[in-house]
């Protein structure tokens, strides 16, 4: 099967960060189908091999095993093509056609990899140029619309060129093989299928931290923040993945069926949960592996009394007979003290403790807890009576034991990257990790009472010194309700 894809914003961040390296090893295993052409659009002026010359180059930031050799490289290489595109100019369509005329593919993927105000311009030209036929897919990276009604703007203008089959709309959280085996392990296990409700677990954590700042793309955080950069896709995609019902088959639709109907469930927002289970934070000054790092204020490209926040903390519930009553925790945040990317499934204790051990009348000494980066793998923590333990009175007491599965042990090498996986299912034409607009929209019409909210109060994001776990409203927002996050247990 032939297949031409086209990278929009070919130069950019995106395409020499993750795009490429993640084409480079689909190409490496041997999955990317032969007869394939991987052109760069960008307005940058290059020649195919000026271009082939900056993506080699980038390699060289690349983890040694997952750089290319020289003659891996210029194999790769021979794939690689650049077209000079100004995509806000109608005329330069012409220009594209007449590149995928000269050798007809089976499949046409255009990734638009650039700012979110192109969507709707490269979709409405691609369509104008007539390159909109059956065998072209269209992938959307996010932010898609900064608020429900943009992104309801973008999608209508999207599918009036395009079928919905034809659109893959990206989270690349999805694709991660971390959370491939969170579906795997609740739909492809019946052992905790019985224990996955309200009757037997006392609450769920999902924390994204990333000890980054916000690096060199500081004016485009500036206007994006952590709520609509991290937790209205990823973190309630996660959501989602965590408290879903089996769906009736694996595929795209049954998938996405299940995951909208979470959306649907999340506990509406009133003025008080919205003062009292939402914290945002902003990170000041601080360090970071012992090496002093500055403020969100003083980053290149962020505005002058910056109130985007770089950390979002909330408590919701989804409000239906599986959850309802099971406080769910979402954080995420930039610059916190380690990059480190779990959820904790926290169990009920014992219902009569016939143990004296204080930790068994606690919420989560039964604990599941699925590492997503850069841990992955699974640990389940149990009590356990260890021979010499006893306590004061000489009586058995119970200890704190753990089972630990560690998937890139396990499965080594074998393992595929996201963007990896994900690129080769646009090429394939399978839409089950992608995510559809009707869950988009719901994401949208859940996060934006939170946005209203921020936007009239005068208080503005907490400061939390980089290198640390976020604001203490943050800890103290989930110990009202006597819970306490994973590194404070
Ligand atoms: C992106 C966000 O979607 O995800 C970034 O825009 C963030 O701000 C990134 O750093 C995190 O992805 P990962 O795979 O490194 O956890």
């Amino acid at each position: 099967m032939s297949f031409d894809l086209i990278l929009f914003g070919g130069t950019g961040d995106l395409v020499w960060r993750k795009l490429m390296p993640a084409l480079f090893q689909a190409f490496r295993h041997g999955s990317l189908p032969a007869g394939g052409r991987i052109v760069g659009v960008a307005r940058d002026d290059l020649s195919d091999e000026q271009f082939r010359a900056l993506i080699k180059s980038r390699f060289d930031d690349v983890e040694l095993a997952k750089r290319p050799s020289e003659e891996e490289f210029s194999r790769f290489a021979a794939l690689l093509s650049f077209l000079r595109m100004d995509l806000s100019n109608p005329t330069d369509y012409a220009l594209l056609a007449a590149k995928l005329q000269q050798r007809p593919a089976d499949t046409v993927v255009m990734y638009v990899a650039t700012a979110p105000a192109l969507f709707t311009t490269v979709c409405e030209q691609i369509a104008a140029a007539g390159l909109n036929g059956p065998q072209t897919r269209v992938v959307l990276e996010k932010p898609l619309g900064h608020d429900l009604a943009s992104n309801r703007a973008i999608n209508e203008t999207v599918r009036s060129v395009l079928t919905e089959k034809q659109i893959f709309r990206i989270d690349h959280y999805l694709g991660k093989p971390s959370v491939q085996n969170l579906f795997a392990l609740r739909f492809g296990n019946s052992l905790f299928e019985p224990l996955w409700r309200r009757e037997t677990i006392a609450n769920i954590q999902i924390t994204i931290a990333e000890d980054l700042g916000v690096e060199k793309r500081g004016s485009f955080y500036d206007s994006t923040g952590a709520l609509r950069d991290m937790v209205q896709n990823h973190a309630l995609q996660l959501l989602c993945a965590i408290g879903m019902e089996p769906p009736i088959n694996a595929h795209a639709d049954a998938i996405r069926d299940e995951k909208l109907k979470v959306l649907r469930s999340l506990k509406a927002w009133t003025p008080e949960t919205l003062s009292q289970h939402v914290i945002r934070g902003q990170y000041s000054a601080g360090t970071i592996g012992g090496e002093p790092v500055p403020g969100y204020a003083q980053e290149q490209g962020v505005a002058f009394g910056s109130r985007t926040e770089t950390f979002v903390a909330l408590r919701t519930e989804i409000a239906n007979w599986r959850w309802a009553g099971v406080p769910f925790y979402i954080r995420t945040g930039k610059r916190l003290a380690a990059r480190d990317a779990h959820i904790e499934v926290n169990f009920r204790p014992t219902p009569h403790a016939i143990f004296k051990s204080p930790l068994a009348n606690l919420n989560g000494t039964n604990r599941l807890v699925i590492n997503l980066q850069p841990k992955d793998g699974l640990e389940l923590h149990l009590l356990a009576q260890g021979a010499d333990q006893r306590n004061g009175r000489g009586k058995p007491s119970l200890a704190p034991v753990q089972l630990d599965l560690d998937f890139d042990k396990r499965f080594g090498s074998e393992r595929v990257g996201a963007y990896e996986r994900l690129l080769l299912d646009v090429i394939d034409g399978r839409l089950n990790l992608f995510v559809r607009s009707d869950e988009q929209e719901e994401a949208w019409r859940w996060v934006e009472p939170i946005l209203d909210a921020w936007s009239s109060d005068p208080a503005g994001p907490r400061p939390y010194a980089a290198g640390t776990w976020g604001p203490s409203a943050s800890s103290a927002m989930i110990a009202r309700d006597n819970n306490c996050w994973s590194e404070e247990s």
